[in-house]
């Protein structure tokens, strides 16, 4: 029987295939992204991940960029700066991304969490590095916290957290301490959760995305966004492949349970009160949410000759997003808010 500190380690590394798949999709020419090597042992011998991952790397990425950029965009429009919040973040790279790109003047905060030994080697490999250090911005201002598992910097913060733990002990304790809350709960705030509410159980997800929304409807008029990307749909003969090969690796998905289809994905905000929800399958963004010139560019990258398996495997990871707007804010613009078709014609496989 697999002992639950080892069940953790198994969940921890699964950061180190996302980092290893957008280094090789960097690699590649898919997309650019500076700061990922930094945050990656030995990047020039890492060899590169075959084209379908390369591809479903770029797709994720480049629409969840998509829906990131708008709320940034968003909250310049209303006249404020916003917070961002990932949770399980691993070895991202987004705030660094944001924080040289033209919107760095939109971010108020930048929060991210995870298990306190992948906070601690991030904290590390941020102190290592020049280049991502020189971004936290004066080095009088950046602090090592909680005993060198996190770091804080004015607008970065790197936080230890188990997110399985109660809400109010983990989040509450490190975000909204009455000493001086990390988190304003009257900014507009994003959440991301990039792979890794499928490592949870479906009852501590809901217990998380509860506590913010409380959090955001009590004296708050800060609206409240969040963006889940994992894997669903595995109870069908493809899924249980994909079950069957982490289970090999100790790893479970309690979290994709109660997601057995696509129209099964928005529940998730939506059964605890947030104001609207919308998912698409990676698939489905692939086809007609990346601007064509992008599909174009991709596609004179790598052959790819397996385009069957490639729409079967992106059919089965999802991009949700959901939206809550408390009684005090104005909605206006944010009502928007959401990934927008750039191609009414399909995709021209012949030229992949
Ligand atoms: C597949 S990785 C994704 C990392 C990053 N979000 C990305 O997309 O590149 C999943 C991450 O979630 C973290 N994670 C999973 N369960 C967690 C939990 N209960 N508490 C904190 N972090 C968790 C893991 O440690 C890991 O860093």
């Amino acid at each position: 029987m697999l002992s639950s500190q080892d069940a953790d380690s198994s969940i921890r590394l699964t950061d180190t295939d996302a980092a290893l798949a957008r280094l090789s999709a960097v690699k590649k020419g898919y997309l650019q992204d500076p700061y990922i090597r930094h945050l990656v042992p030995r990047p020039h011998l890492q060899p590169p991940r075959p084209p379908l991952i390369n591809i479903g790397t770029f797709v994720r990425a480049t629409a969840i960029d998509d829906l990131v950029f708008q709320w940034l965009k968003n909250s310049t429009k209303h006249g404020t700066r916003c917070q961002i919040v990932s949770l399980g973040a691993g070895s991202d790279t987004r705030f660094w991304r944001i924080a040289t790109g033209a919107h760095k003047d939109a971010l108020a905060a930048y929060i991210e969490m995870d298990f306190q030994e992948n906070t601690t080697k991030k904290a590390m490999a941020i102190r290592k590095s020049k280049e991502l250090s020189a971004v936290l911005g004066d080095p009088a201002d950046v602090v090592v916290a909680q005993g060198g598992t996190g770091l804080s910097s004015p607008t970065y913060h790197l936080l230890p957290a188990d997110l399985r733990l109660p809400p109010a002990d983990t989040l509450g304790r490190v975000l909204a301490s009455e000493s001086g809350p990390i988190l304003s709960p009257t900014l507009p705030t994003l959440l991301l959760f990039e792979c890794v509410l499928v490592y949870m159980s479906p009852a501590a997800s809901s217990a998380v995305l509860q506590w913010f929304r409380d959090y955001f409807s009590s004296d708050g008029s800060g609206v409240l966004g969040s963006i889940v990307y994992e894997m669903f749909r595995l109870q069908d003969s493809f899924g249980r492949v994909m079950v069957d090969n982490l289970k090999g690796r100790q790893v479970s998905l309690p979290g994709a349970a109660p997601y057995p289809d696509n129209a099964s994905l928005p529940g998730r905000f939506l059964n605890i009160g947030f104001t609207a929800a919308r998912a698409l399958t990676l698939k489905e963004i692939r086809k007609s949410y990346i601007p064509p010139e992008e599909l174009a560019r991709i596609s004179r990258l790598e052959l790819v000759d397996e385009l069957e398996e490639l729409d079967l495997v992106l059919e089965h990871y999802a991009i949700t997003w959901g939206l809550f707007v408390p009684p005090s804010a104005s909605p206006t613009e944010w009502e928007q808010w959401g990934l927008s078709v750039k191609v009414t014609a399909p995709v021209d496989e012949d030229e992949e």
